[in-house]
């Protein structure tokens, strides 16, 4: 709380005090996913928890039709009429909250003027969903100032939209619903087609779940990400011969998909399909052997998932193998896999308590010696979604 104190000192410092409008906190998590990746736009399942740290926003209500954007991690800042929300390649970090701006405006949604101050603890870029976090923040502190209905499956779809067509980024729901609705010390169990979910506590013992960050930065991973999601579609397309009714690739069994995969002339998007298939059903024998407390075999659906995204999928690329590689060599350790996108950004190890100490030397030596980079670690609880902080 001091931390937020500071903040609100930072935020008269820079719009000066006001003492008819209260200045309003909220904040949203990043999200670590633990297994089904690049399942959510296939229409299946993924495992991902949210993070104890993410976006803090600070609020006020301003008597105009501006708004004051402003961060602790940028310096750039800028008001802008709530007339005139448009894409702006200058704009940079504020084109995410202008895109739930636009998207609330599409809905009907009168938005009136504020100034907002915003605080990320989420590596930019890392893998760990900072677009997702300030995205919800913002629906969410947007919709309460405003008086609105804040259910949280709502504002998840509605910043997903945002980042789809303000953005143009073609992500699937995974990121902004584990931010949404995250719980304590809970995984959320997802299937992406029907939305249906569940809390899955998430129990490790004494073991933890740490995050390598491989600081690589994440070049071209947009062009990447939506040629991935055109080769799933094309799949579909060649084995709708056989299942004339299927849309999503998530909507086959193992056994269908193994059946009808010589359907599939391309060798390329043949592999990519069956890695879709395979990590669904690895997050389904995950949620089984989590229930029967085996963390040893879900360190190896991990290892599991990360083979596939590296050889079927081709999304880790030198650092995050190099990162996953050395963590395995780590006694202690259970499993551990690249998580989210790929390309770069982060993993997400298993790693016994005892181990962390070594955990960090040892990989964080090796990962610097292979790639020369440093890397990040971060030993991580899981947290709350979105919500409001009342001080
Ligand atoms: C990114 C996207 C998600 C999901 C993952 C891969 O994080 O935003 O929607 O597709 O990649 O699992």
């Amino acid at each position: 709380m001091t931390e937020v104190k500071a903040l609100q000192e930072q935020f008269v410092e820079l719009y000066g005090g006001d003492s008819s409008n209260p200045i309003r906190t909220f904040h949203a998590p990043g999200r670590v996913n633990l297994i089904g990746e690049h399942t959510d736009y296939n229409g299946g399942y993924v495992f991902p928890a949210a993070l104890t740290f993410g976006t803090t926003m600070l609020i006020r209500k301003r008597e105009d039709d501006q708004v004051g954007f402003a961060s602790t991690n940028f310096p750039l800042r800028k008001h802008i009429s709530i007339q005139q929300v448009e894409l702006r390649a200058e704009d940079d970090w504020i084109n995410y909250p202008k895109g739930i701006i636009c998207e609330l405006q599409k809905r009907g949604l009168t938005v009136g003027g504020y100034d907002i101050l915003y605080s990320g603890a989420i590596p930019n870029g890392s893998g760990l969903s900072s677009s997702a976090s300030i995205e919800v923040v913002t629906a969410y502190g947007l919709l309460t100032m405003e008086g609105q209905p804040t259910d949280k499956v709502e504002i998840a779809l509605l910043s997903q939209k945002a980042e789809n067509e303000f953005i143009g980024v073609q992500c699937g729901i995974m990121d902004q619903f584990a931010v949404a609705m995250g719980k304590k010390e809970h995984a959320i169990l997802l299937m992406c087609d029907t939305l249906e979910y569940k809390h899955v506590p998430f129990v490790s013992g004494e073991y933890k779940l740490v995050i390598g960050n491989t600081n690589k930065k994440r070049g071209l991973v947009d062009s990447a990400y939506n040629e991935r999601r055109s080769q799933c579609e094309q799949a579909v397309k060649y084995l709708s011969a056989k299942y004339p009714e299927l849309t999503l690739l998530g909507q086959l069994s193992l056994e269908q998909y193994r059946s009808a995969q010589h359907l599939i002339p391309d060798e390329t998007v043949r592999k990519r399909a069956q890695h879709v298939v395979e990590e669904i059903d690895r997050v389904l024998q995950s949620i089984e052997v989590l229930e029967r407390g085996d963390l040893a075999a879900f360190g190896q659906l991990m290892i599991g998932s990360h083979n596939s995204l590296r050889d079927l999928y081709e999304v880790t690329g030198v650092e995050l193998d190099t990162m996953v590689e050395a963590a395995l060599a780590v006694p202690g350790v259970l499993g551990s896999r690249m998580t989210g996108a790929g390309f770069g950004g982060c993993t997400v190890s298993l790693v016994h308590q005892d181990s962390v100490e070594r955990f960090v030397g040892e990989v964080g030596r090796v990962y610097k010696e292979k790639t020369g980079l440093t890397a990040d670690f971060y030993v991580c609880d899981i947290g709350n979604g979105v919500q409001e902080l009342q001080l």
